[in-house]
């Protein structure tokens, strides 16, 4: 999008504000499609926990997507955006088998990670079929928060565990129609990826009623000028290639699975606010913004770079600044960060806001969430309202402190 388009955004809805560019979302959607149209049926499930707004859930849901979901509350916004159950598949871990059996009961799949519920689940329902999530103890991912297939991760059942693996399902007689993984996010090297699908199809040669491989996620995109991404079509050359003679070998034509959340939205989002205050100290130059780690946690937890452009003087001279927010601790977006001279009152923009920014937005220091607009053919549309002071309180009981001590 244009720098101009995101200002006359915040001068229509104001700011802070979340901004997703329609059609960012849509080609990564075709690029991934394309780099794997040699597969004879391919899945691609949209995380939703990456950006879980409905009007975005039913934009995927028109270039076909299917979903990924983590929750109960996840799969009720992909039924509620107009998903059928089938599309939809279940990937918690560490929920109840109570959840587990309601998320069954609606017709979603379900992708089970732990023995234990594997067995519980197996006995009550030897009939619904079952995916089952493997850990295959590959180091992936971009730092250790996001990286979820090594041997300490609590992710997924490890391939050392097959033997009891297959005693359950032998004993309960169910059916296991998937396997999956998800080795981490921001995975630089495909080799790496290719070692763990190999893993992957060790392990699903043991079952034989599968329809499914799923491959999980973890895609990198660029983050700035000249970054690193995952290299999507030597991927799909790679994958392809050898998913289709698995399946040969394998004597079915199964569908491949992937479930994206990044590489769909990341690079789509742009998170724009205003500076309140830019503050010289004797070490460095601070720009405060009107915004915190409660809108876009990413850098404090996970040290994510985000580019920060300042898109009301984009032409200006460039100096040295500290970008930070007003939560009252340590809440800093960016260190020692080349951007053009900043003002008071001047918008800054935060690329790759689309993931894991505003469905990880809080109400921390009691302040609200800010709006969410869908640029969609060359207009903004507001998809969720900014929270408002009522927001806050409303699920708050409070006590009559004088009513109690009357009584007493
Ligand atoms: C099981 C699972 N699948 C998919 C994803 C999406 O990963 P990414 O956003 O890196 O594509 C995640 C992210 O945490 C995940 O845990």
């Amino acid at each position: 999008m244009e720098t101009n388009q995101l200002l006359a955004l915040t001068e229509q809805f104001g700011n802070p504000i979340y901004v997703y560019d329609a059609t960012k979302i849509q080609s990564q959607y075709h690029k991934l499609e394309q780099a794997f149209k040699n597969v004879n049926s391919l899945r691609i499930n949209y995380a939703v926990k990456a950006l879980s707004n409905l009007s975005v859930l039913k934009l995927l849901k028109q270039l076909g997507s299917g979903l990924d979901t983590v929750s109960i509350q996840e799969v009720q916004l992909g039924l509620m955006a107009g998903y059928s159950p089938e599309k939809i598949i279940y990937t918690p871990n560490g929920v109840s088998m109570e959840e587990i059996e309601e998320v069954a009961a609606l017709g979603v799949q379900i992708n089970i990670d732990n023995l234990s519920i594997l067995e519980q689940f197996g006995t009550k329902h030897p009939k619904t079929p079952v995916c089952i999530r493997i850990n295959p103890h590959v180091m992936a991912g971009g730092n250790s928060n996001i990286s979820v297939g090594h041997i300490d991760s609590k992710f997924g059942i490890s391939i050392h565990q097959m033997p009891h693996l297959l005693r359950i399902v032998s004993n309960t007689g169910m059916r296991i129609n998937g396997i999956h993984m998800h080795t981490g996010s921001d995975i630089l090297d495909i080799e790496v990826f290719l070692y763990a699908a190999e893993i992957l199809f060790n392990t699903a040669i043991q079952f034989k009623n599968l329809e499914f491989i799923d491959f999980g996620s973890g895609f990198k995109v660029p983050y700035k000028a000249d970054d690193i991404e995952t290299d999507i079509e030597e991927l799909g050359k790679k994958l392809t290639k050898r998913f289709n003679n698995f399946c040969t070998e394998y004597g079915s034509e199964l569908t491949l699975c992937f479930e994206p959340g990044k590489f769909l939205v990341s690079q789509s989002g742009y998170f724009l606010a205003k500076v309140n205050v830019v503050k010289q100290t004797t070490s460095t130059v601070f720009a405060g913004v009107d915004s915190g780690f409660n809108h876009l946690i990413r850098p404090m937890l996970y040290n994510s770079y985000h580019h920060i452009q300042n898109i009301s003087n984009p032409n200006g001279k460039e100096r040295f600044y500290s970008v930070v927010g007003y939560i009252c601790e340590t809440d800093t977006f960016a260190g020692n960060r080349r951007i053009t001279e900043i003002t008071e009152g001047d918008i800054l923009c935060f690329y790759n806001a689309g993931a894991y920014c505003f469905s990880m937005a809080s109400n921390y220091n009691s302040r609200t969430r800010p709006a969410e607009v869908l640029w969609y053919e060359n207009q903004g549309y507001l998809i969720r309202e900014s929270e408002t002071f009522d927001d806050i309180v409303r699920k708050q009981i409070v006590m009559d402190f004088d009513v109690l001590n009357a009584a007493v």
